[in-house]
């Protein structure tokens, strides 16, 4: 069904047997809306990038931890890593058994450790100082060490997770003190990992940074220590410049390169571990979009405006990272319209950062207009906030039968007064 700006989602039919508008009008605005079989392609695309026994696709779950999505990608053979106990409860409500989830924790206090333990999670930590509050948590226990490799990436300043100036992970040159903590408190040594940053197109570095990990490995194994679990994190990125035709990451070449290394090395070292990857974005990205409404449009200074209801609060990427998620546009009768003009596509909250896409080219956005934002199904929802007091939206699922179910409810005003407590 084309519509004013509609290529993309109905090149891939993002919709199924739904429409739009009349999602818009049914469930209200802001709406995520989510597709099952985009999100199913997505790990499939992942867990068939090497056939190794070892290889396993670590879900990284900050990127989106609706339990009907989590559900899905478990059933899609996929593990799953958790980074607070908020993640550790949803995804065993979502069925991962304590066995298919690693704790990736960062900066956490020994209650938070504990809970950990307690729900017989594998933990990470990512400081020695983590390291030697984990052994007096659980002294004889087995753990994970987070490395820094010294190489980092990302689509911001801000996601870059290796390197010089982050606080994440342990120095390489740290490694015997690591070890003699973990002597100490009778730990295991049983895994290392490391994520460089968020958002790569290109391999290299995180093959780079790979061969940076196998290599910590074989000095752990040199030194009698058999990790058992290797994991190189996430990053993996997804083309939102769409309607300018950005190149995908090249997953095949990709594939081919980790499959030869991860088997080379284990040939080599005669290990018998698993290797994990650790994607967050590349898994949940692509199947969600957040539908929205033009509620206003005007000339104001130096740009027209359409204002919409999908404020930071909803989406808070683009007033964050100045991210660029690609709008599509939906109207009562609408026909697909060439003539663009410079628009700024903003929110509803009261600040002036609040833009969505500021002087896109997009045809001319009217009142009524029901609006995409495309690409939002990872780091949308779960950074979506209440601020100005505003409701955080519904989450809508397209099951393959085409067809939409709800899988979160808009909040409620009760839902904003549920914390509070009588001041009596
Ligand atoms: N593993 C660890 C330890 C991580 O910290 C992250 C992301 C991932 C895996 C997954 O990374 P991904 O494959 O999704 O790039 N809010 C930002 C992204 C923050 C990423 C934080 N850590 C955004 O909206 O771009």
């Amino acid at each position: 069904m084309p519509n004013v700006r509609s290529t993309y989602t109905d090149s891939v039919n993002f919709f199924g047997g739904e429409n739009p508008l009349e999602l818009a009008t049914r469930f209200g605005t802001p709406l995520y809306v989510y597709n099952e079989r985009i999100l199913r392609q997505s790990c499939r695309e992942l867990v068939s990038l090497s056939t190794h026994p070892g290889f396993f696709v670590n879900y990284s779950a900050k990127a989106n931890t609706n339990p009907a999505l989590l559900s899905i990608i478990r059933e899609e053979g996929c593990v799953v890593d958790a980074m607070s106990p908020g993640e550790i409860y949803l995804n065993l409500r979502a069925g991962f058994t304590p066995d298919k989830i690693l704790y990736v924790c960062n900066n956490v206090d020994a209650a938070e450790l504990k809970n950990a333990v307690d729900n017989r999670l594998l933990v990470s930590v990512d400081s020695l100082s983590q390291l030697e509050l984990y052994g007096r948590v659980n002294p004889g226990g087995k753990v994970m060490i987070r490395f820094n490799p010294g190489i980092g990436v990302g689509h911001s300043a801000k996601v870059v997770t290796g390197g010089k100036d982050t606080k994440f992970g342990v120095d390489p040159g740290l490694l015997d003190d690591a070890l003699a903590i973990a002597a100490r408190h009778n730990l295991r040594l049983i895994g290392l990992n490391q994520h460089i940053g968020s958002l790569f197109m290109e391999g290299a570095s995180y093959v780079a940074a790979m061969d940076v990990l196998l290599g910590l490995a074989a000095r752990l194994m040199e030194k009698g220590v058999t990790p058992e679990l290797i994991d190189f994190g996430g990053g993996f990125g997804i083309p939102y410049h769409k309607y300018e035709g950005e190149k995908r990451l090249a997953l095949a070449e990709f594939g081919t390169l980790l499959h030869r290394r991860i088997s080379e090395w284990s040939a080599k070292f005669r290990y018998k571990g698993r290797f994990y990857i650790e994607p967050g974005r590349y898994i949940v990205a692509e199947c969600g979009l957040v539908l929205g409404r033009v509620n206003a449009v005007k000339n104001n200074g130096n740009a027209v405006y359409a204002g919409t209801d999908i404020g930071f609060n909803v989406l808070a990427r683009p007033m964050l990272y100045n991210a660029f998620h690609d709008v599509e546009v939906y109207r009562e009768g609408g026909e697909p319209d060439e003539n663009v003009v410079e628009q700024t596509v903003v929110g509803n909250i009261c600040e002036s950062g609040d833009i969505l896409a500021p002087k896109r080219l997009l045809p001319r956005l009217r009142e009524g207009d029901v609006l995409a934002m495309l690409d939002a199904g990872a780091y949308g929802y779960v950074m979506a906030s209440t601020y100005n007091s505003r409701l955080r939206p519904a989450e809508l699922l397209i099951g393959e039968d085409g067809a939409a179910r709800l899988i979160r409810r808009r909040e409620t005003l009760d839902d904003l007064a549920s914390t509070l407590c009588a001041l009596n």
